[in-house]
């Protein structure tokens, strides 16, 4: 493959707290780019690239020291355009990654979507926590360029305008727009945060 065609083709992060809509969003866009994705979590589970099951916080804890050398030699050699998938798809290295998207949800909307995914009351409770502290942002920041990271708001558009949202971001590539997104902010003003933070 040319220079060129290497250059062009996408690999597209996303990433975002359970419930905020990656796997949905990640299979629109795969039509729309011809691409595959690779569902992190999936992937470390078939491979077997799980070090332990945390069984008080039901969470699979990944060998990243297995992962990495995968993703670097999996990502390179493929062809076609890529999606990766997963609320750690901050570990894909930054070389590897065009863009990096992250889905947000209001914290009350996140509530109904895990309620509905039957995820336990701790587990709900810690992944709002998260929602609202923007850690999966807080990671991408931590190991990709900023101007590759783009904040996606799920919480009330359909998600035909949601991927119309992405790919604008995807294609014309404007300013981040890091920070816009503030539940914190929001929780206080209607003084919910302890809803949140007993
Ligand atoms: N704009 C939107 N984008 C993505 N998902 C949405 C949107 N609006 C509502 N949803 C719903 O939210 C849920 C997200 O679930 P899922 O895609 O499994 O999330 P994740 O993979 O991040 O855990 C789905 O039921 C989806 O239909
Ligand atoms: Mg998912």
């Amino acid at each position: 493959m040319s220079n060129e065609l290497k250059k062009k083709r996408l690999v597209i992060l996303i990433s975002g707290t359970p419930g905020t809509g990656k796997t949905t969003i990640a299979q629109y866009l795969k039509k729309k780019y011809s691409a595959n994705v690779l569902n992190l979590t999936e992937l470390a589970i078939q491979k077997d690239f799980i070090l332990e099951i945390d069984e008080e916080r039901q969470t699979k804890i990944v060998d990243l020291k297995k992962l990495l050398p995968f993703l670097e030699s999996f990502i390179p050699s493929h062809q076609d355009n890529l999606i990766i998938e997963g609320h750690y798809a901050d570990v894909v290295p930054d070389h590897l990654t065009s863009v990096f998207i992250i889905l947000r949800t209001e914290p009350h909307i996140l509530e109904k979507r895990l309620k509905e995914k039957k995820f336990s009351p701790s587990k709900i409770l810690e992944n709002i926590q998260s929602e609202i502290l923007g850690a999966c942002t807080s990671a991408a920041l931590e190991t990709h360029e900023r101007e590759k990271i783009y904040e996606v708001d799920t919480s009330n558009s359909p998600v035909d305008e949601t991927i119309k949202t992405i790919q604008f971001l995807i294609e014309r590539k404007p300013p981040t727009n890091i920070g816009k997104i503030n539940w914190m902010r929001k929780l206080e003003e209607s003084n919910e945060l302890l809803r949140y933070f007993p």
